[in-house]
């Protein structure tokens, strides 16, 4: 069973018709790391939208370990939120610029865990941003003195304190200067490795795509146009857009 799975997901904008997706389904399983790479505008962030739940699509159905995720209710509802975490593009707006960053992560784990003291917790957080390579000092900040890469790896911590099945990550490096991208993106793949979470691993860098996943769908315009191993990208490549991606040359 997947994981997480769209089938043949379509929005048609309402207040503009524009259609953002047409018949898309991808599917991710269990500990996998699945991509989407396209350029900008192709529908990538409103596909992550709809995967996660935030976003309705106007046609097919999203599942949840095979449960579509419109009919959940209650107890399952509350599972999904919090087995499926978002790490987006811009982490400093995606905190409370008047919470400490002790605040910010202990927020999330105040409503979702209600089993652990105020010690606990605080433990938690403090083990979680170690692991993360930040000084535990660094917690009584707030978003605006702490660098972007920081702020990212706060958001990484955020997520993870909450033991997602699945993590996606929309475009959760591009912001950063190269050397801190390679930093974040390592360390995505070491909590990969020991959380086994899987992943929905959104970018327009190909390059970055192919070093962090398994599989890659390769979006134009709302539609997938070829679905490609990560390790047998250029062999496999059949459209010309991938090979625009990749960089190739015509002559
Ligand atoms: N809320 C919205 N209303 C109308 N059009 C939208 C909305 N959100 C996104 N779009 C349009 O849908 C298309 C896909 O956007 P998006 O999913 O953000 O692409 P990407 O993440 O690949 O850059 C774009 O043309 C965008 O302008
Ligand atoms: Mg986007």
């Amino acid at each position: 069973m997947s994981m997480l799975e769209a089938k043949d997901i379509s929005m048609v904008f309402p207040d503009n018709g524009y259609e953002a997706l047409s018949r898309v389904s991808i599917r991710v399983g269990e500990g996998e790391s699945v991509g989407i790479v396209g350029e900008s505008g192709s529908g990538k962030s409103t596909l992550a939208s709809i995967m996660g739940g935030l976003l309705r699509p106007t046609g097919g159905r999203v599942l949840y370990q095979g449960r579509d995720i419109a009919e959940l209710r209650g107890q399952e509802k509350k599972d999904f939120r919090t087995s499926v975490q978002y790490i987006f593009q811009d982490p400093k707006q995606a905190m409370n610029p008047f919470y400490s960053l002790m605040r910010v992560l202990e927020e999330p784990l105040r409503i979702n865990r209600k089993d652990l003291g105020r010690q606990e917790r605080r433990r938690l957080i403090e083990d979680m941003v170690r692991r993360l390579g930040l000084e535990t000092d660094l917690l009584s900040r707030h978003a605006d003195e702490i660098s972007g890469g920081q702020a990212q790896r706060i958001v990484i911590a955020r997520a993870l304190l909450l033991e997602p099945r699945i993590i996606i990550a929309d475009e959760c490096v591009s912001a950063l200067d190269l050397s801190v991208q390679a930093q974040i993106i390592n360390i995505l793949r070491h909590i990969r490795k020991d959380t086994g979470a899987a992943f929905l691993f959104i970018s327009h860098d190909i390059e970055l795509v192919r070093y962090f996943c398994d599989r890659i769908h390769v979006m134009l315009h709302g539609r997938i146009v070829e679905t490609l191993d990560a390790d047998r990208l250029r062999e496999d490549a059949q459209s010309d857009y991938t090979r625009l991606l990749l960089g190739d040359t015509y002559e």
